[in-house]
């Protein structure tokens, strides 16, 4: 069995949204705008806590071919539905109007109005290749991919530091999920061979080099095909017990607890389970300072242990794997992997493991085996390298 690694750049997928419009409307696009999937390297459920993460982009994008319609009305149609989606700003302006997958973009146009830009009438036609719901970010990808679109038809003056918070704003206010800033802003803000270190606070950036190719070593991205088992109720309470923890603590975020100073946190925290959640997140801020660190000096097989103490922390103390998960993990480790880990939200979504670029194939079987043991439907693999974002 083999692992296949994408490399295209938006090629295809751009035909694909080119061709969505011409078959919908008739006419040619403007232009065409691409923004990518994401996999996090380390730094799970820090974003909200104001603390630190390691994403970087995926070569897989959704991309949107556009072009402006007179009047503030907007039509969408993506290859995942059967009819272009229309509405105007009456809908836009009132969160929850439009419902389904264009309430992301009726989001952005809503975040975008919100925040007093004169946003054109667009019709945009959507193609991708982040598989949906797989915790590799399609959602903001698909905003991601719209703000640019809608920024560049418009005019309009909007710097790519501050998109992120726009798009996050179209998920959090008018999609209505909790999320932070991460998705967005790997969406948008992430280079080629470069992980992003974002500081969830300032939203400063570095990019880290991140050149698996040199090091001779892989990132296997491992999809559980896990069942998202309520995780949207799960994060907002994640969510809420860290933001009860920090009000306890008397600090503005989970981000000014320092690991030096963890012990005597917790030691003013009665319950045990919201002291297992700060640990987590505390101790989760750390590990991405010491795998920056690590990556800075060019170590990157050393951060393998790294990732899997992430991973042990997210199921034991944050609670947010599953058999699947789990399994997969154990499975790429037993099988020689440097370290591994769930990455984003929990509750399902995908697992990447640090390998020699020559075991991942070796690797990948380990994992399909131990799902045949324990009875999962089998999953997918795919290797991956670090990409560019929104372009
Ligand atoms: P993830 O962002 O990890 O893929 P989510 O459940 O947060 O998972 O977001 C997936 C949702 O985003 C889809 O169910 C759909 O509503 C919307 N979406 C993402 N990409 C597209 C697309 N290309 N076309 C239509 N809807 C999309
Ligand atoms: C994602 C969410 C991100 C981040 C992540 C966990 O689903 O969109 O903002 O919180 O979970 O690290």
């Amino acid at each position: 069995m083999g692992v296949a690694t994408p490399t295209a750049p938006a090629g295809d997928v751009a035909a694909r949204a080119t061709a969505g419009f011409r078959q919908w409307y008739g006419a040619e696009p403007a232009g065409r705008w691409a923004a990518p999937g994401r996999v996090n390297l380390i730094g799970e459920h820090t974003d909200y806590n104001d603390g630190f993460v390691l994403p970087f982009a995926l070569p897989l994008h959704t991309v949107v071919a556009a072009a402006p319609q007179d009047g503030e009305r907007w039509t969408v149609c993506s290859e995942h539905s059967d009819a272009p989606i229309e509405f105007g700003a009456a809908e836009a302006d009132e969160p929850g109007r439009v419902t389904g997958w264009a309430a992301y973009v009726a989001g952005v146009v809503w975040a975008l109005r919100a925040a007093g830009h004169a946003v054109p009438g667009a019709r945009l036609a959507i193609a991708s290749d982040v598989p949906l719901g797989s915790g590799l970010s399609s959602s903001a990808a698909l905003e991601a991919a719209v703000l640019a679109a809608l920024v560049d038809l418009g005019g309009l003056d909007l710097p790519a530091e501050r998109r992120p918070r726009l798009a996050q704003r179209a998920e959090n206010d008018y999609v209505g999920a909790p999320t932070g800033i991460m998705d967005q802003s790997a969406a948008i803000r992430c280079r080629a061979g470069h992980a992003l270190f974002l500081d969830c606070r300032t939203e400063s950036v570095e990019h880290i080099p991140f050149d698996l190719d040199a090091a001779g070593l892989a990132v296997l991205v491992i999809d559980s095909r896990a069942p998202h088992r309520h995780a949207d109720g799960e994060y907002a309470s994640r969510r809420k017990s860290c933001e009860r923890a920090a009000e306890l603590l008397g600090v503005p975020a989970l981000r000014d607890v320092s690991a030096d100073h963890l012990d005597e946190a917790l030691a003013r925290l009665d319950d045990h389970e919201t002291r297992r959640r700060v640990r987590h997140v505390v101790t989760e801020d750390q590990r991405v300072l010491d795998t920056v660190a690590l990556l800075r000096a060019g170590r990157v097989r050393d951060i393998g242990p790294l990732l899997t103490a992430s991973h042990v922390s997210m199921r034991d103390d944050f609670e947010i794997t599953v058999p699947e998960i789990d399994t997969a993990v154990e499975a790429a480790l037993a099988a020689g992997a440097y370290g591994a880990r769930m990455t984003g939200g929990g509750f399902g979504g995908c697992v990447l493991a640090l390998v020699d670029a020559d075991a991942a194939t070796t690797v990948a079987a380990a994992v399909t085996a131990a799902y045949a043991d324990r009875g999962f439907p089998p999953p997918t693999h795919v290797t991956v390298i670090p990409a560019a974002g929104a372009h």
